[in-house]
């Protein structure tokens, strides 16, 4: 299968996609990254895309004369790429109707909280600031609200009382990428469906 990955920031989930390709093998792994797409320049993420000698493309927003046109252009940027799966990896952007339309159903994206608490941009941050003594990592399709599409896997992570934002990011990361490339594999050699809010793989 071909996957297009969108990032943003340092692509460390994205380095663990490139990994665990290069060791298992493409094949056995049951996906390529054919593509890498940014919303900004200069990000680390687009960096290790370059090093894994793969093409790149950036849309920024503010480029264009509205945010259909930006969402239109990201979607045919990544449509170019003519991807089976597309991931959100640490992508800090909601996309909209166009690319919804496009890539609903096959649009993955991990978010660092177990939903549906702490969705947004701050999930880590808002968990800690909440006192939960759980949190963790969320894997699930796009639909068109914020963190709110059908949940494909979650992995869990203990709180603890000396942790600050980046010290529980940093261990939430640990098990977002992990299971990032196991759910993306799996849903790449098993296929799946989506029923209601269940994703079913088959
Ligand atoms: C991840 O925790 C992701 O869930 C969040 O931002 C982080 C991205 O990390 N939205 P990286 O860019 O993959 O290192």
């Amino acid at each position: 299968k071909r996957l297009v990955v969108l990032v943003s920031g340092s692509g460390t989930n994205l380095q663990a996609l490139l990994d665990a390709i290069t060791e298992t093998g493409a094949e056995a792994y049951g996906a390529e990254i054919v593509a890498v797409g940014a919303d900004r320049e200069g990000v680390e993420g687009l960096a290790r895309a370059e090093r894994a000698g793969l093409p790149t493309f950036v849309r920024k927003v503010k480029d264009y004369g509205t945010r259909e046109e930006w969402d239109a252009a990201l979607a045919e940027a990544v449509a170019a790429h003519a991807p089976d799966l597309v991931v959100s990896a640490g992508f800090m952007k909601i996309v909209g109707k166009e690319f919804l339309a496009r890539f609903g159903g096959r649009f993955v994206n991990t978010h660092p909280a177990l939903l549906p608490s702490f969705p947004g941009a701050h999930g880590v941050r808002d968990a800690l600031a909440y006192g939960a003594r759980v949190t963790g990592c969320t894997v699930h399709f796009v639909d068109d609200g914020v963190d709110t599409g059908p949940i494909i896997a979650q992995g869990v992570v203990e709180i603890r009382d000396e942790d600050d934002e980046s010290a529980l990011h940093e261990r939430i990361k640990e098990v977002e990428r992990r299971l990032l490339v196991e759910v993306v594999s799996r849903l790449a050699r098993h296929g799946y469906r989506i029923e209601g809010r269940k994703v079913v793989i088959l």
